[in-house]
């Protein structure tokens, strides 16, 4: 196969909404870093680049939370993301911002582009309006019950409470969150992307030209798009906040957030292309190019279907691979901003990496798990325990131990130099331990460029494994001893041959560790540096094509002392970050315990007196009769038995009991309350009810049967 020209890699933009977590971290950021170091080290063009997703209604529903402008979240989100990704050392080659003008620019034109050509279409629709704050209402901006659990934190596109994927149409009793007034529904127009037009190419694109190089998960969620039928997507919005739609004749439309969002990926490119003094045209359309997106899974529609469509029409490239990760768990839960279960990268920053004991070992030490475990066929889990035991016997005792012991044995038995390799003597083991130098640099190459890092890592610090063995076979302490035991002896002894077999050994030794220093460099960094130094080597020697070569030291060349490359985890500090977890959570929940006595406290009315009290005619009824309201969800028509007479009520309990059920049950009812008319119905009177947390309705009823037209007092 020929090499791809150039490469252009990109991270998902990450929303401009939110400190992100180490699931983020090991879905769409580590691994593309990985690949890019890799690519990097072999010398290859490539530009990688990230930015924030700075549109969207996340943006807005923020900087309501958190009492402040739009504009004040995404500019403190970016500069704290940002910061995070450096942190952690990622090497993009520019970090940009979708709220750029730039990027503005660059989205419109891009419309423009498709809609001159007639690829968009217009279509009317009915949506939701605020008539008091004079919006069309976002999904996350309508709150209502969910028909499926029938909790009031249901919104427009998903219920809280049970999870459930909704539309603002399946909401029952929806009301304005911005205005918390019932919404009309309004006719608007908007521009579609027809997607069903474009079955025939992604069927072909996807389903038979990548069959065998996308990842299964990935082919899987296309197929079941491609099958389901494609719909066209509107690509526009009635909303304040985002890319203008750019038309004399579509006041208050914006771009939707993911129409403009992935091609922050082209005008961050434009950008790099600015600051460097570069063309970023062939890196959009040029074939030679290779595109690859890091994404996590739920962003595979939008760069596996509808952007490659949008780049087709656009007449650019198209994406060679999309290796999208699954989730990542934690401690046996699913990862949680509103729950609080979470590991935000600027806490293991603050914890580990900023420490005294930290720096890059600790960048590295996570980079090492979070690759480890990394979701790339399905889903997997962080576990504190996983993370302290891939470090302690993973890197500590097996790489690092390696290393420690090379470097120690080299300057207690070889003067601090690099010795001699005497080919005369080498035996089967040392040929062994030949072979394995040579052959890993290909395994852990191919694995690289089928994105199997996971593997990948697991043969590169495999080599130090082998390196161990061999060095526990040839025991170099052992045959010291013997030297000096022959030094010290009058006869003798074959001195000569016996330091030649230590040399030997510590001489392969050291080219392996030459030799894991490249490899280990794509995912580990820091260590790599750190070893480099060791080596006092230039980064020159990174060079992947010197990978498997077995003279990278030369002999004679003096050496640093070691240095410790990983410290260990300490059971205390596994035991304070799970505190913290739980505490963290627990936190949240007494946050919400606060938030519900706060509501139950302002909805306190005012002090009355007894003969307030003593106006209110209260009787016990039997019910005789019951049937839902015609045309109102809530509504159920009861006959009430009151012994002096009978009467129709009505009561707004009908998404709580059933009709049916209703019947012969005993109600707590409001006599003297002058009568209503609802749904041309009048009700004489009201029943009482408690409404539990959770918005579910529970009658009041008499602790024992009593009979019917008994007062309550
Ligand atoms: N902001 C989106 C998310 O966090 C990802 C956007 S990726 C891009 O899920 F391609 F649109 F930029
Ligand atoms: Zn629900």
């Amino acid at each position: 196969m020929t090499q791809p020209k150039r490469y252009l890699i990109t991270s998902a933009l990450p929303y401009a909404n939110g400190l992100k977590h180490v699931g983020h971290l090991a879905g769409a950021y580590i691994p593309a870093d990985i690949y890019v170091r890799y690519l990097r080290a072999q010398k290859r063009d490539v530009v990688f680049v990230c930015g924030s997703d700075e549109h969207g209604t996340a943006i807005p529903i923020q900087a309501i939370k958190e009492g402040t402008t739009p504009r004040a979240i995404i500019d403190k989100y970016h500069t704290a993301m940002k910061q995070d990704f450096e942190d952690l050392d990622m090497s993009f080659d520019i970090y940009h911002r979708t709220s750029e003008p730039l990027h503005h620019e660059t989205a419109q034109e891009f419309f423009t582009y498709l809609n001159e050509r007639g690829e968009l279409e217009i279509k009317e629709t009915e949506q939701y309006y605020d008539e008091e704050s004079k919006n069309f209402l976002a999904d996350r901006y309508i709150k209502g019950i969910c028909p499926n659990c029938g909790s009031d934190r249901a919104y427009g596109d998903q219920c809280e409470n049970c999870g459930r994927t909704l539309s603002p149409d399946e909401l029952i009793n929806p009301v304005s969150t911005l205005s918390g007034k019932v919404p009309i529904k309004k006719k608007t127009s908007h521009w579609y992307l027809p997607l069903g037009k474009h079955e025939q190419f992604l069927r072909e694109w996807i389903l038979d030209q990548h069959k065998d190089d996308w990842r299964a998960t990935v082919l899987g969620q296309c197929k079941s798009w491609i099958e389901g039928g494609l719909q066209s997507r509107a690509v526009t919005r009635d909303l304040e906040w985002g890319i203008k739609v750019p038309l004399k004749d579509a006041p208050g439309k914006i771009l939707y957030v993911w129409f403009d969002a992935p091609i922050g990926y082209i005008s961050a490119t434009k950008q790099w292309a600015i600051n460097n003094n570069k063309d970023w045209k062939p890196y959009w359309y040029d074939k030679d190019t290779k595109l690859v997106h890091f994404i996590g899974k739920d962003n595979i529609v939008f760069h596996c279907i509808i952007f490659p469509v949008m780049l087709k029409l656009h007449g650019n490239i198209l994406p060679a691979n999309i290796p999208a990760n699954e989730f990542l768990n934690l401690e046996g839960d699913k990862m949680s901003t509103s729950r609080n279960w979470k590991l935000e990268m600027r806490d293991y920053i603050n914890d580990f990496v900023k420490k005294e004991n930290g720096g890059g070992q600790c960048v590295d030490m996570l980079r090492y798990y979070l690759t480890q475990i990394a979701p790339e066929t399905k889903d997997s889990e962080f576990t504190w325990k996983g993370f302290q035991d891939a470090v302690n016997s993973e890197l500590v005792s097996i790489f690092g131990n390696f290393v420690n012991r090379t470097w120690v044995l080299m300057h207690k038995l070889c003067r601090g130099k690099v010795p001699q390799l005497h080919e005369e003597i080498l035996d089967d083991e040392d040929r062994w331990i030949i072979k394995a130098i040579e052959n890993v640099k290909l395994k852990v190459e191919n694995l690289i460029e089928e994105y199997k890092f996971r593997d990948a890592l697991f043969e590169a610090i495999d080599l130090s494994r082998k390196g161990n063995q061999y060095m526990q076979k040839k025991e170099p302490w052992i045959k010291a001893k013997k030297l000096e035991a022959a030094k010290a002896s009058p006869t003798g002894g074959d001195l000569e041959g016996v330091q030649k077999e230590i040399d030997n050994c510590l001489h392969l030794c050291l080219q392996l560790t030459a030799n894991l220093t490249i490899l280990i460099n794509p995912f580990l960094p820091n260590t790599a540096k750190k070893m480099l130094h060791m080596m006092k080597v230039v980064d020159k020697m990174l060079d992947w094509k010197n990978a498997g070569k077995l003279n990278l030291l030369s002999v004679g060349y003096s050496l640093r002392a070691p240095e410790l490359l990983f410290r260990k985890i300490e059971d205390e500090e596994i035991k304070e970050q799970m505190e913290k977890l739980t505490a963290n959570s627990v936190k949240q929940k007494n946050d919400a315990k606060v938030e519900e006595i706060k509501s139950y406290t302002e909805n306190q009315k005012s002090e009355i007196q007894y003969e307030d009290f003593s106006k209110l005619d209260l009787r016990i009824g039997t019910v005789t009769a019951c049937e839902k309201v015609e045309k109102a969800d809530k509504l159920l028509k009861l006959t009430v038995d009151l012994s002096s007479e009978t009467r129709t009520i009505l009561s707004g309990i009908a998404l709580h009991y059933k009709a049916e059920e209703m019947i012969g049950k005993q109600v707590v009812v409001v006599f003297n309350l002058a009568p209503r008319k609802m749904k041309g119905i009048a009700s004489q009177g009201m029943i009482l009810t408690a409404e539990d947390k959770d918005g579910k309705l529970r009658l009041l009823k008499p602790e024992e049967a009593v009979s019917p037209g008994s007062l309550v007092s």
